[in-house]
């Protein structure tokens, strides 16, 4: 397995396929406002691994039920819940994919297309189910179950080993040693300006307004771009840095997440002032 995932993630042939495939959901998933949505940036969170969830336990239940006697009502109706709610689980994974790494959209197009061949599975079985045939429907089932899980294995090496849609900056805390850290002199400071520093050896911005300092780690959390080298923007009326990469937002006064690919909020470091110099620390 270990083989074949490393040949998906080098496999440059899905490129023409996986470009235009970006294209075109670029290019239909719009205003900015449906994107986020999908995102799942008004959770702090990203979306489609939450609604995979439904589909995944409303097939798995209908294998279980499948295999005893006396269930076939209580299986066609779990077959068509998960048929139904992979949909829009299936739009928010695309949406994600559009924004990611090439590697990473290599095995995400594998990933799509074996949940697509599940689906269509699926979408057999229910209709299989509705017209009385239960032995087909049942048949169709397990090879959707077959065909989802490869897609879920996929799935679960995207996110896991290739990070995609995983906070990428959080980890950066790990590298951070307890205790307060002297940062900035307080009347060195300019208004509504990123400045960038050191803390041990990682990086984050500093953003003044008034006698407030916002501390925030620089990693942007979708891809690592630098956050640092990101213009700030007023947003919904707030001061926000926008990453120089994708265009992920973050409120400097809160670090949450505006507008994605991001679907994780920005880590905001705790602040004091002593004797006009700035310190801070780990959460
Ligand atoms: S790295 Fe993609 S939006 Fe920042």
């Amino acid at each position: 397995m270990r083989a074949l995932l490393m040949k998906i993630e080098q496999a440059s042939g899905l490129d023409r396929v996986g470009d235009r495939l970006q294209r075109v959901v670029q290019a239909t998933l719009r205003p900015q406002r449906v994107r986020d949505l999908l995102h799942g940036v008004w959770l702090g969170h990203p979306l489609h691994p939450a609604m995979v969830q439904v589909p995944v336990g409303a097939w798995i239940s209908t294998a279980v039920l499948d295999l005893m006697p006396g269930q076939r009502r209580a299986a066609a109706t779990l077959c068509a819940v998960g048929t139904v709610s992979a949909l829009p689980a299936a739009v928010a994974g695309l949406n994600d994919w559009a924004a990611l790494a090439r590697d990473q959209r290599r095995v995400g197009l594998v990933h799509a297309a074996s949940n697509s061949v599940g689906l269509a599975f699926y979408a057999g079985s229910v209709a299989a189910r509705m017209t009385g045939r239960h032995n087909l429907g049942r048949t169709l089932g397990f090879l959707g179950l077959g065909a989802a899980s490869m897609g879920a294995y996929l799935g679960g090496h995207l996110a896991y080993k290739q990070g995609a849609q995983v906070n990428q900056s959080i980890s950066e805390l790990h590298r951070m040693s307890d205790g307060w850290h002297s940062i900035a002199d307080m009347a060195a400071l300019p208004e509504r300006r990123l400045i960038t520093r050191e803390v041990d050896d990682v990086s984050v911005i500093l953003y003044r307004h008034g006698d407030e300092v916002t501390v925030m780690l620089e990693r942007c959390p979708h891809q690592s771009g630098p956050l640092g080298e990101g213009e700030v923007r007023e947003i919904d009326g707030h001061d926000c840095v926008v990453c120089p990469w994708h265009g992920s937002a973050f409120r400097l006064n809160g670090g949450e997440v505006v507008h994605g690919p991001s679907g994780n909020d920005q880590q905001i470091l705790p602040t004091r002032v002593v004797d006009g110099v700035l310190e801070t620390r780990l959460p």
